[in-house]
């Protein structure tokens, strides 16, 4: 069933005050979430924090279960935590893993990198960059090569770079990782909420997702999916006692929310605003589109304007985008990337209540900022 954009936009409170093309960021949560959060805070005011979580605690277990129900898993095997890449970093450093090398795609979360390169130092663990295939998606071919060498004890993958480009192909992936009985670790930070995930297709033993990005929830919310088989980590020992409960409630409304809707809907509605976005901004001169539309995330380049220089310029029209780097092209270049590098495009991101209205807004003000230029 397509979505009741109406009902979309009356739930989103910022909606029609600004036009956020940041979701791959920090997307507008819907009022059903903040209510979530701002309840728990008010019980807290009221009653004190640790009697108002002991009055939720059935609510606190349900935000599991609605987890579990979004990707696929039980309930047990989900962790709550507060940063997507903390907890991928904490899973996949509590592995016992049983060969030295680490396969990774160019298109790694940067900070998973650094965390690898950390555990690589500890245990003497050698780093392996995938080769891309010519789709530009990490090889599969190449994947299978090295886990035939059997020295392979780990491959990390993100679904959808934060940089846009192709989703990774994380089903294929996980298959030939379970052949090979190698863990794989996927990074679902961009993905979850925005298409359907489940770990049993996706063939992963460790999934982390963040709550404040497609799924609409609060920041400073996150969560990770570990396989109960897995020999080494486990999904509540990455949980840290002390956490914000309204977070919590508030990321399990956001996930109600979207299962509500229903993901595939979601994604539908994304896949068809990226399409229109992709094709406004390819029909304006001197914008350099950078990825294809195949999910919320799309990166441009606008001739002559540095990337900061675009964002100022959407912002003070109140726009919201936000800058990337694009993912490094050799391998030596992902090993030693960081999180702080220069911005080299603008990344706007799309959601299910954003409208093609809000799309003209933006080539308009992009439009305005090249008559600048003359
Ligand atoms: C692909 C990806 N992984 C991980 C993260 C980090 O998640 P968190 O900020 O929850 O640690 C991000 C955030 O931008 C991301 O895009």
């Amino acid at each position: 069933m397509p979505l009741n954009l109406t009902q979309l936009r009356a739930d989103t409170g910022g909606a029609g005050k600004v036009t956020h093309f940041n979701n791959a960021g920090s997307s507008l949560m819907p009022r059903q979430v903040t209510d979530a959060v701002v309840g728990h805070l008010r019980r807290e005011e009221e009653i004190g924090g640790y009697e108002a979580a002991a009055e939720a605690a059935p609510n606190l277990d349900r935000v599991r279960v609605s987890l579990a129900q979004l990707i696929g898993a039980n309930p047990g095997d989900i962790a709550l935590t507060e940063s997507g890449s903390n907890a991928w970093a904490a899973a996949v450093s509590a592995l016992s893993l049983t060969a030295p090398r680490v396969l990774l795609a160019r298109t790694e979360y940067a900070g998973n990198v650094l965390a690898l390169r950390r555990l690589a130092r500890h245990r003497n663990l050698q780093l392996v960059v995938l080769e891309d295939d010519d789709g530009g998606k990490p090889s599969v071919d190449h994947l299978q090569q090295e886990l035939a060498t059997g020295d392979v004890g780990l491959v990390a993958l993100t679904h959808v770079p934060m940089t846009g480009g192709p989703v990774n192909p994380a089903a294929e992936f996980g298959s030939l990782c379970r052949d090979a009985g190698v863990p794989l670790a996927l990074d679902a930070c961009q993905s979850v909420g925005q298409m359907p995930l489940n770990v049993a297709e996706l063939g992963c033993d460790i999934l982390v997702g963040t709550g404040r990005k497609f799924l609409r929830g609060p920041r400073g919310t996150a969560f990770a999916y570990v396989n109960p088989d897995l020999h080494g980590a486990e999904a509540r020992m990455l949980e840290s006692r002390e956490a914000s409960m309204a977070g919590r409630l508030g990321l399990g409304r956001a996930v109600d929310y979207a299962l509500e809707l229903g993901v595939e809907a979601i994604r539908d509605r994304i896949l068809k605003l990226a399409g229109i976005m992709h094709a406004r901004l390819a029909e304006l001169p001197g914008v350099e589109l950078h990825t294809e539309p195949q999910h919320g995330i799309m990166t441009f380049s606008v001739r002559h304007k540095t990337p900061a220089e675009v964002k100022e310029h959407l912002a003070r029209e109140r726009v919201n985008v936000s800058m990337v780097q694009h993912a490094p092209s050799t391998p030596d270049a992902v090993l030693y990337a960081t999180l702080e590098d220069e911005p080299t495009a603008v990344r706007a991101s799309v959601h299910c209540f954003n409208t093609e209205a809000e799309i003209d807004r933006l080539v308009e003000v992009l439009t305005q900022l090249q008559r600048t230029n003359r």
